[in-house]
C-alpha cells in the first residue's frame, strides 16, 4: 500500500481505539496512527493517503483537538492525495449524529484532495446526519455508545473499501 496516515482526535479514547483497529485491519504501521495533537497540516505532504477520524461533541461539533488543524488546512492544496473520513458519535443525539465527519469532509475537500470512503449507515436507527451530503454518507459513521457490536464488521468492510481505493 502507498504511504498512509491515520489521524484521530479523541476525548475519551473511543476514536483512538477505532483508529488503531483500522490500522490493524489495513496493515498500516502503528507509527502512522497519529493523534491530531501531534501532527501539523504541513506534514501531510509525506503521505499519499490520509484517513481522518473525529468524534462529535457539543452539538454536532468537531472533537476539540481538531480545530487548529482544520484551520491550518485552509492554507493547503492537497491535489493528488486521497482522503477518507470516519467518526464516532451517538445516534440518539438526533440530527447531529457524527456531525464532525461532515466538517472534516468539507475541510479536506476544500484542499482539492480526492475524497473516498463513502459508506452507508444500514443497521442504525438514525435517519438523518450532517454527514449525508448531496445524498451520500461521506464517510464511515460508528456508534460505539449504542452499537459497539456493529463496529468490527463495519470497520473491516470499510478497511477493504479503502484498501481498494488506495490501490487505484
Ligand atoms: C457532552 C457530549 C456531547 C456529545 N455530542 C454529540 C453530538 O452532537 N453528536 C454525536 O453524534 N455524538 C455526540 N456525543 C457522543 C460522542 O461523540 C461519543 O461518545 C464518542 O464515542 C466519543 O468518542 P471519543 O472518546 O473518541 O471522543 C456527545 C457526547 C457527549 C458526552
Amino acid at each position: 500500500m502507498k504511504n498512509t496516515v491515520i489521524i484521530y482526535g479523541s476525548t475519551t479514547g473511543t476514536t483512538e481505539n477505532v483508529a488503531h483497529k483500522l490500522a490493524k485491519f489495513m496493515g498500516v504501521d502503528e507509527k502512522d496512527v497519529v493523534d491530531v495533537k501531534n501532527i501539523a497540516p504541513s506534514q501531510l505532504g509525506n503521505y499519499d493517503n490520509i484517513i481522518a477520524g473525529s468524534s462529535t461533541w457539543g452539538s454536532g461539533e468537531l472533537q476539540d483537538d481538531w480545530f487548529d488543524f482544520v484551520d491550518g488546512l485552509k492554507a493547503l492544496d492537497l491535489p493528488g492525495k486521497k482522503v477518507a473520513i470516519f467518526g464516532c458519535g451517538d445516534e440518539t443525539m438526533g440530527d447531529t449524529f457524527c456531525g464532525a465527519v461532515a466538517t472534516l469532509y468539507e475541510a479536506f475537500k476544500s484542499t482539492g484532495a480526492t475524497m473516498v470512503g463513502a459508506f452507508d449507515i444500514v443497521g442504525y436507527d438514525v435517519t438523518s446526519t450532517p454527514a449525508e451530503i448531496d445524498g451520500t454518507i461521506v464517510g464511515l459513521l460508528l456508534d460505539e455508545v449504542n452499537h459497539p457490536e456493529a463496529t468490527d464488521l463495519r470497520l473491516r468492510k470499510w478497511a477493504q473499501l479503502l484498501t481498494d481505493e488506495f490501490a487505484k
